[in-house]
């Protein structure tokens, strides 16, 4: 088991910095370290995005994922005058695939090679990541927009927050999956 601890994570993600509400944003950071210590990893560079995707380290598409939907959302308030809430943005954005910690392993050949976890097999992708949002008190929407962010949800986006989230999430992803030449998520999702 991992250590990690809140200042790490708050590196990790600098757009926590800029969330209003000081306490969901170091509960965003206490996730990342109870998800991180219930998972299998020993170090947080090695969790990957997708067991398609070998080179992509979690954190790193987390982060990315993060400061794209930022940078829309801004956009979006500046050029149409639209309402954003960005502490719902950014803290739905960093947790969102905090679970995929919990449902991957790594594999016998080391990093870049993870596999499903058991758990992984058992939940749907999304799952995990709303039950730390409800285990830590988080706002519903919240809980909502990180459990609609899979394609595997039944419940679509109905938020401008939320839906900002899920095309990073999936430009993010895309972009990753036709570098490495495998199926993308507009074919499977
Ligand atoms: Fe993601």
């Amino acid at each position: 088991m991992g250590k990690l601890t809140v200042e790490e994570v708050e590196k990790l993600f600098p757009q926590l910095a800029d969330v209003k509400d000081r306490a969901l944003a170091k509960a965003a950071c206490e996730i990342w370290v109870e998800a991180f210590e219930n998972s299998s990893w020993e170090d947080i560079n090695d969790p990957q995005f997708a067991i398609r995707a070998p080179g992509v380290a979690l954190i790193k598409h987390t982060e990315n994922v993060t400061a794209n939907a930022v940078y829309c959302a801004e956009n979006a308030v500046k050029k149409y005058g639209y309402k954003v809430d960005m502490d719902v943005l950014i803290l739905s954005a960093v947790l969102h695939d905090v679970c995929k910690m919990e449902e991957n392993d790594m594999g016998e050949g080391g990093p870049g090679t993870a596999v499903k976890s058991p758990v992984g097999k058992l939940y749907q992708h999304g799952f995990l990541s709303g039950y730390y949002t409800q285990k830590y008190n988080f706002p519903k929407e919240i809980t909502s927009i990180v459990v609609a962010h899979s394609g595997q949800s039944k419940v679509i986006p109905r938020s401008i927050e939320g839906l900002i989230l899920y095309y990073a999430d999936m430009m993010d992803a895309d972009v990753h999956f036709v570098t490495a030449g495998t199926t993308l998520c507009l074919e499977v999702d």
